[in-house]
């Protein structure tokens, strides 16, 4: 393959770039001159200046075909027409109001209808806010204190659900019995002792830990596909074998698809056949602004429903359900057809077989998982399970950032953990320009 379309984006890293001029002036007044830890990088990151569907330009000028999508959350890319003028029209009469508006009744209704687990929704500002919601509800619900995760999963930032997000081979405990690890410090050990952690694909062992633990557990929360775990799909006899044990004993299955909800029509628990109790939605179903939901059984939902006075989770929150949001969000999915996940799926293949084939050409060690739409970047090559087999140090930890630093600098934005996915403004064309730029990288 020829390096016609490489390019350098890398104005960005001049000492005297805008980048470091905001970076310098961010520094003063947030620390570390950051909001969001996920989108800092040493010594300090491009800053964003406009998008249009799958580019990004930086404040620096220079423009990078944008493969991370907001960590997900654009399903069509950067200022799509039809998203833009639905939350333009809404924004025109009004964003925020002390009363609920039509717009939240059509989203929560489009999930219904697509989604067969989910009765009844609502809505929050973000995925953390949906995970915490999901797990109180599970808790007021079931009248049991504890919950259970899997290993390295990354489900925001409620405490609970942070629980062994960072774990390590220094503190992991044994495959069976993963320790309950903090992940910020001054996590409480009383949060530590309310979270059941399991290791995730393995089936025998999370259901045999599961049981023991049963009378405790109001909810199992499980990310059919997680990212920070490696971005593997669950396996089909996992995700049966933990439909089975939760529901014998009660306790509460909550999907988290604040991400895998992009992978079909109906989300991963569509395409896998498998429903949970409850499910937490993020990211796409925004249309691009803030967003969180909750959706799944009425008898479940009901412990939000204020008819009868104090609700038994009363679940308040300025913005929820924003009106902006909800249009925007109702514009993006309701372009969401079976034909528009069928072609990024096609994409998604393409892509994943495509970026093999440059490691295979280039003698490179490496690989890629992920599904449909989204991919994830390994800088090892061995069979991925669970946490314990895609977690990077060392060494390979190194080669992924360098790695994502040459994309960054040759027009290309994933996140520095290889995560990325795919937009419907993707087509072939960018996919080749990808795997060029790749194809140049590994080498
Ligand atoms: C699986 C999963 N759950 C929850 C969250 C939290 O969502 P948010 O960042 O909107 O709070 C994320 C964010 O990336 C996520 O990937």
């Amino acid at each position: 393959m020829q390096n016609k379309k490489l390019v350098a984006t890398r104005k960005y890293a001049d000492p005297d770039s805008k980048a470091a001029r905001l970076s310098r002036q961010a520094r003063t007044v947030m620390p570390g001159g950051n909001s969001r830890t996920t989108v800092y990088m040493a010594p300090y990151p491009p800053y964003a200046a406009e998008g249009q569907g799958c580019w990004v330009v930086d404040a620096d000028g220079d423009r990078r075909l944008d493969l991370l999508n907001n960590y997900t959350a654009l399903i069509h890319g950067h200022a799509h027409q039809a998203v833009s003028e639905a939350a333009a029209r809404r924004l025109a009469r009004g964003a925020s109001f002390a009363m609920p508006t039509p717009e939240e009744i059509e989203l929560a209704a489009l999930l219904a209808e697509r989604v067969p687990s989910v009765e009844q929704a609502r809505f929050t500002n973000s995925g953390s806010e949906a995970v915490m919601v999901a797990i109180k509800a599970a808790r007021g619900f079931t009248g049991r204190p504890r919950i259970a995760k899997f290993e390295g999963a990354y489900h925001g930032s409620y405490d609970w659900a942070e629980v062994s997000l960072g774990s390590s081979p220094a503190n992991w405990g044994p495959l069976e019995a993963p320790a309950s690890t903090p992940y910020s410090r001054g996590t409480p050990a009383s949060v530590l002792d309310e979270v059941v952690v399991l290791p995730f694909n393995h089936a025998r062992l999370a259901a045999a830990r599961i049981e023991r633990e049963a009378d405790s557990l109001a909810a199992v929360i499980l990310d059919p596909v997680p990212n920070r775990v490696g971005l593997m799909p669950a396996r089909a006899e996992f995700l049966a074998a933990m439909r089975e044990v939760t529901a014998k004993h009660g306790i509460l299955l909550i999907f988290d698809e604040v991400i895998s909800f992009r992978v079909g029509y109906r989300g991963a628990q569509g395409a896998f056949g498998v429903y949970p109790d409850l499910t937490t939605f993020g990211k796409i179903i925004g249309g691009g602004f803030p967003v969180g939901a909750i959706g799944g059984r009425a008898d479940v939902m009901a412990v939000f429903d204020p008819r009868e006075g104090e609700p038994a989770v009363p679940h308040g929150g300025t913005f929820n359900a924003n009106p902006v949001t909800m249009a925007a969000g109702l514009a993006a999915m309701r372009l969401m057809d079976g034909a528009a996940y069928a072609r990024l799926d096609e994409m998604g293949e393409t892509l994943r077989s495509g970026f093999r084939a440059c490691l295979e050409r280039a003698g490179a060690s490496g690989a890629i998982t992920g599904m449909g739409s989204l991919f994830r970047i390994h800088p090892g090559a061995r069979t991925f399970v669970d946490y314990r087999s895609a977690v990077t140090d060392g060494a390979e930890k190194q080669r992924l950032e360098r790695l994502h630093r040459a994309l960054l600098d040759h027009g290309v934005l994933i996140s520095p953990t290889g995560l990325g996915c795919l937009s419907t403004a993707v087509s072939e064309a960018e996919i080749e320009y990808f795997l060029e730029i790749v194809n140049h990288c590994v080498r």
